[in-house]
């Protein structure tokens, strides 16, 4: 079962990103060198997937545009001798293609992967929210390794998840694990933003989903939960309850998630991409070295 249509929500207003995303989508926010949702579409393409279906909203259209042909501006780059700018749009090149519908009323994440429905049909295919990348420069192949388990195990869903601080429990969906936390693990229950009391461990979902097409019918079903929105967290927990098998995959050390969702994680990724950065890392380094050097009290 070749599973290729990847699902990308970024229809979600980042309130939490204030004024940075009054007229702009977080989606479209810089890390480093590169638009968060580049990174995405970009592990997308890595692991094979041939169609991606943006979940967009008002106000997102410059995401439209960051993945179409720019003809002027490359013309615009040779006529004036920038040559070697052209490999920055071999993004543009994959061999993928581009789809957008809009989630035309923000009722939470649930609701915007039912906006999918219709797009794919009776098929598998992945979530991928459009505003975390898994590891630096997103080098991660742990949506391949989801599909496989999906296949093998003949799933109904594939998370992905990732061990976080217990203070930080109530910002995620998080695992109760059926027996083990390995690798690849049952899952038994999952639970939208638990208190550290109520929460069944430390394991957050991690951004990353396979489904099978009878998550639709469970997110038809699913009433609002925490926040008042459709929480897709919830319809798993139906898909569960109607015995359906879901696994878990933790990512690995050098796949750590980088959620831009909040100020405090969008500086920490933005400083790490860019002190990663193969031409500018090692001198924003020695500047940094120098500055907090000048400045220590
Ligand atoms: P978040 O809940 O982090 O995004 O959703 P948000 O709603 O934009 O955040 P705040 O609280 O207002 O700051 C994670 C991903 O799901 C998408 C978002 O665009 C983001 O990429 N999303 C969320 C939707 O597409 N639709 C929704 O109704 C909610």
């Amino acid at each position: 079962m070749d599973i290729n249509i990847a699902v990308v929500p970024v229809a979600g207003l980042g309130t939490r990103l204030l004024p940075a995303t009054k007229s702009q989508p977080k989606e479209m926010l810089p890390v480093g060198r590169k638009p968060v949702v580049q990174y995405v579409v970009e592990e997308m393409t890595r692991v094979g997937m041939q169609r991606i279906l943006f979940i967009t909203g008002p106000g997102k259209t410059s995401i439209e545009n960051h993945f179409d042909l720019n003809p002027e501006l490359i013309q615009l780059l040779r006529e004036t001798g920038k040559e070697e700018l052209l490999a920055e749009f071999d993004f543009e090149r994959k061999p993928v293609q581009y789809f957008y519908t809009r989630q035309r009323q923000l009722l939470g994440l649930g609701h915007a992967v039912s906006c999918a429905e219709s797009f794919v049909g009776d098929q598998p295919f992945v979530v991928a929210l459009g505003d975390s990348i898994i590891g630096l420069h997103a080098q991660s192949d742990v949506v391949r390794r989801m599909t496989d388990c999906f296949v093998r195990n003949q799933a109904a869903a594939v998370i992905a998840f990732e061990p976080v601080p217990l203070s930080d429990v109530a910002n995620y969906g998080i695992a109760l694990p059926k027996n083990g936390t390995g690798d690849v693990f049952e899952v038994a229950d999952v639970i939208e933003k638990p208190g550290v009391q109520e929460a069944p461990s430390n394991l957050a979902i991690a951004a990353r989903y396979v489904f099978a097409p009878s998550i639709f019918a469970a997110i038809k079903r699913t009433r609002p939960g925490k926040g008042g929105e459709i929480q897709l967290t919830d319809a798993i927990r139906l898909i569960l309850q109607d015995g359906g098998k879901v696994y878990g995959i933790r990512l690995s050390d050098a796949e750590r998630r980088f959620d831009i969702g909040n100020f405090e994680a969008y500086f920490r990724a933005f400083v790490e991409f860019a002190l990663a950065d193969e031409k500018r890392g090692a001198s924003l380094r020695q500047f940094v070295e120098q500055w907090l050097n000048d400045h220590r009290s």
